[in-house]
């Protein structure tokens, strides 16, 4: 169970494999939601990957392109891998799949922060799969679409959580 006696800011930490594709996107959707909400002194956000390969490195280009179809820009990111520290550090560490979920969880010493840490998609609202699926290899522009529609809803839906629980002042969005 999530931890309503968090005091802002809530740290939130998204999670993926190469912190490249998946959670950097994540990133910078959610930190658009939260911009939007006014929340931006109430949350904090970060994301790194189980991975050291593509440390330093921005987003996947192909990722990159997707945000920017959407409006936003995720550009100005650089790689980097999730330490055992990290679970002491954030509130929210949010796994993009289940692999990504059972390595955090083998960082987590005496399973001392367990309760942390959460497959994202335990936010979306229509979870056909809880796996956000890796658009690394071999997947073309509809499978980054298809990844950036599963981060959209899950995002929304994980800051609508967070402000109820934690009694956040959200602005009120005028939608459309
Ligand atoms: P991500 O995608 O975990 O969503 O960043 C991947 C990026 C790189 C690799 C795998 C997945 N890789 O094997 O290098």
């Amino acid at each position: 169970m999530a931890d309503s006696s968090i005091t802002p800011p809530i740290k939130v930490l998204f999670v993926c494999l190469g912190n490249i594709c998946r959670s950097p996107l994540a990133e910078g959707v959610f930190r658009n939601l939260v911009e939007e909400a006014g929340l931006d002194d109430q949350v904090t956000i970060a994301s790194a990957g189980t991975g050291r390969w593509h440390v330093g490195e921005p987003p996947d280009p192909r990722m990159r392109e997707t945000a920017r179809r959407h409006g936003l820009s995720i550009d100005d990111q650089r790689a980097q891998q999730i330490v055992a520290r990290d679970l002491e550090r954030y509130d929210y560490v949010l796994a993009m799949d289940r692999s990504n979920y059972s390595t955090i969880r083998e960082l987590d010493d005496r399973a001392h922060n367990a309760s942390k840490v959460h497959l994202f998609r335990d936010f979306d609202p229509t979870p056909e799969d809880k796996n956000v699926p890796d658009p690394y290899y071999g997947s073309g522009t509809e499978g980054f679409e298809r990844v950036y529609r599963i981060v959209e809803r899950t995002s929304r839906n994980l800051l609508d959580h967070l402000i109820e629980l934690h009694d956040l002042e959200a602005v009120e969005q005028g939608r459309g």
